[in-house]
């Protein structure tokens, strides 16, 4: 498995990966699917992206990780954070893809000059939680009851990860 930033002709692939993990439902907060335009407009071309790594094994794509500045105005950050998200494809996680992207993205975090990288995730999803714990993320925040598209409220826990510089 390689890891390598993510250009526009993976956008097709990457859209592929995630729609297959919205689908099942429960972990991503995205709801609704990504087409090729879309991805790239989310993750491959947003102008407050910081970087966006794919995983690629013979095969194709098999993950992707993209951080990125403040580009919410409704949930501003702080100045120096980006908060960042990570999909493995369904069926091949907790084989390290994830912990290999987060490698390459903390680099060039530190690079960029970013302080503090945001995971904003599920409360209900524990897998998500785990792996982001794993890393070294910390709790620093809760959103209570954001709703979900069916109204559902779902809380969102939030971890921090202090980039060493
Ligand atoms: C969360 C996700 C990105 C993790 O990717 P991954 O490739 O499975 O992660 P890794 O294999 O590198 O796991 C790193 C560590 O986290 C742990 N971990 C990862 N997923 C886990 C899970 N579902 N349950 C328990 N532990 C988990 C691994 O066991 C590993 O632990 P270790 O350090 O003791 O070896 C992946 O499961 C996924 O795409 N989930 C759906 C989308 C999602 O929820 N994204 C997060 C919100 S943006």
């Amino acid at each position: 498995m390689i890891v390598r930033p993510a250009v526009q002709a993976d956008a097709a692939a990457m859209a592929e990966l995630i729609n297959a993990i919205i689908v099942i439902g429960g972990t991503t907060a995205y709801e609704a699917p990504f087409d090729a335009v879309s991805m790239e407009a989310s993750y491959i071309a947003l102008p407050e992206l910081v970087s966006c790594f794919v995983a690629e094994d013979a095969g194709g794509v098999v993950g992707f990780q993209g951080l990125m500045r403040s580009f919410d105005p409704d949930d501003p950050l702080p100045e120096g954070w980006a908060t960042i998200g990570t999909f493995a494809s369904v069926g091949i996680t907790q084989r390290g893809i994830g912990s290999a992207l987060f490698a390459r993205t903390v680099e060039t975090a530190r690079m960029a000059g970013i302080a503090v990288i945001d995971a904003t995730i599920r409360a209900d999803n524990i897998g998500g939680l785990t792996f982001y714990q794993r890393l070294g993320f910390v709790d620093y925040d809760r959103l209570s009851a954001v709703p979900l598209r069916d109204g559902t409220p779902v809380d969102r826990v939030r971890k921090r990860f202090d980039v060493q510089t």
